[in-house]
């Protein structure tokens, strides 16, 4: 366990919450190297035997410290911009093993994508595949392609994070799909290379997996019949981790049994793209409490961090641990609603949460803070932007500065009128 108590004070590793607290400042994320590494290792273990690439989604968590941990452990990047492919660069990925998807690559976008080599693009729409065609001829290269498939099954998930459903934005539906191969196959500059699919993230039961995976087995059987060369299968990512208010969750080699099961023996390289279950356990926020507010109804927590440094519980009503840094069993315990410092209503951790009681200065910890949390973060309220901080075994770095409140100031300037 990377992240919890020892000796009634919560680690990181080997270091103290309250020691890092103590020397980065408050509110500060702070991601376990050993957490990162062991969830990919659960999965390229997993994969064991299978020609499969695991591609992290940079989008969970784009430090260039997190991604040089899983460049270096040999996994790939999925990115949705070229700022991500920039980042997923820098930190050490070979070209070749990043994959790039998202419904709205402009033409500069494939430009800098084709001219770096990248191993597929994931294509949402036929107006970008004749993009992408026109970009690739122009500069005298061939895109490899997979088109995403939209198999519109129900994730089963939180409706802003549901991709696979046949209303939603991403991919080409499943009516369509054999039309836009046939365009693919004639289209100069682009090479069908396979299929690709993302169905949702924070998905809990296998049960929507399994529906998707039927689809694109019978999919590649059928291109594969057109004659088409279906050589990579993208199988996205998606898979889920255990917040606390989830009842379930799937554990990375469950869904890997899975993989294993439809898609072992169909002689393509395998593709997956998870984001949450390789970064979200790895990672805290820490942050002390404010105030303590006795209302009339109520009584709120009010910590120093908010919901432009963790925007989950705001946008999604997601929910996360939040651990007293220093455990205090022989502490009575009080029902707190715990907020932040931001002008609305929404900035609200958790509601009717039952904690130790607190005091001002205390320091707690919000859990599963590692992927979708700094990346999401915000100068919103004109809040300097939280530090990361990473921890390997009794070591820890400063990965990203607190950004603070004079530099925000001269981002902007004053007109001449
Ligand atoms: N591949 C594609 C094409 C995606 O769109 C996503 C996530 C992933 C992979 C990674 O999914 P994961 O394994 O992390 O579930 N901000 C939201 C999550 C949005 C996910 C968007 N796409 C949250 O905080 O829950």
């Amino acid at each position: 366990m990377a992240i919890g108590y020892q000796q009634q004070q919560l680690h990181i590793e080997q270091l103290a919450a309250s020691s890092l607290l103590q020397q980065y400042g408050s509110p500060c994320y702070v991601y376990s190297k050993a957490q990162l590494l062991a969830n990919l290792q659960a999965y390229q273990q997993a994969a064991t035997g299978l020609d499969a690439l695991i591609c992290f989604a940079v989008k969970a968590n784009s430090n260039l410290a997190v991604l040089q941990c899983f460049a270096t452990a040999g996994a790939g990047a999925d990115v949705v911009s070229v700022g991500e492919l920039q980042r997923a660069l820098a930190a050490g990925f070979p070209a070749e093993r990043v994959v790039y998807s998202g419904v709205g690559k402009t033409r500069d976008d494939m430009a800098l994508a084709l001219k770096a080599g990248i191993l597929q693009f994931n294509v949402e729409s036929i107006p970008e595949l004749r993009r992408l065609s026109e970009v690739a001829t122009a500069l005298g290269l061939e895109a490899a392609i997979a088109i995403r498939v939209n198999p519109d099954v129900d994730a089963g998930t939180h409706e802003k994070i549901a991709t696979g459903k046949a209303e939603n934005k991403f991919g080409i539906s499943w009516q369509q799909v054999e039309q836009v191969y046939a365009l693919a196959a004639e289209l100069p500059g682009i090479r069908i290379q396979g299929v690709d699919m993302h169905i949702g993230s924070q998905i809990t039961g296998l049960a929507p997996y399994q529906a998707a995976f039927e689809r694109m087995l019978e999919l590649v059987e059928r291109l594969q019949a057109l004659g088409h060369p279906i050589d990579t299968i993208d199988l996205g990512g998606g898979l889920g981790i255990l917040y606390p208010d989830a009842k379930q969750a799937v554990a990375i080699d469950e869904y890997m049994a899975l993989v294993r099961q439809y898609f072992a023996n169909k002689d393509c390289r395998l593709i997956l793209e998870p984001g949450r279950s390789l970064a979200a356990n790895a990672g805290v926020l820490l942050c002390q409490v404010e105030y303590v507010k006795q209302g009339p109804a109520k009584t709120f927590l009010i910590l120093d961090a908010a919901m432009n440094d963790l925007l989950r519980p705001a946008m999604y009503g997601a929910v996360h641990d939040i651990w007293p840094v220093q455990q205090q069993p022989q502490r009575a315990s009080q029902c707190y609603d715990v907020v932040g410092p931001v002008c609305e209503t929404g900035d609200t951790f958790s509601m009717g949460q039952w904690l130790p009681e607190l005091a001002p200065g205390e320091a707690v910890a919000i859990g599963q803070a590692g992927a979708y949390g700094a990346v999401m973060a915000s100068c919103y309220n004109t809040r300097a932007l939280v530090p990361e901080i990473l921890v390997s075994g009794n070591q820890s770095a400063l990965v990203r500065r607190r950004i603070e409140i004079e530099e925000q100031l001269s981002w902007d300037q004053m007109p001449d009128f």
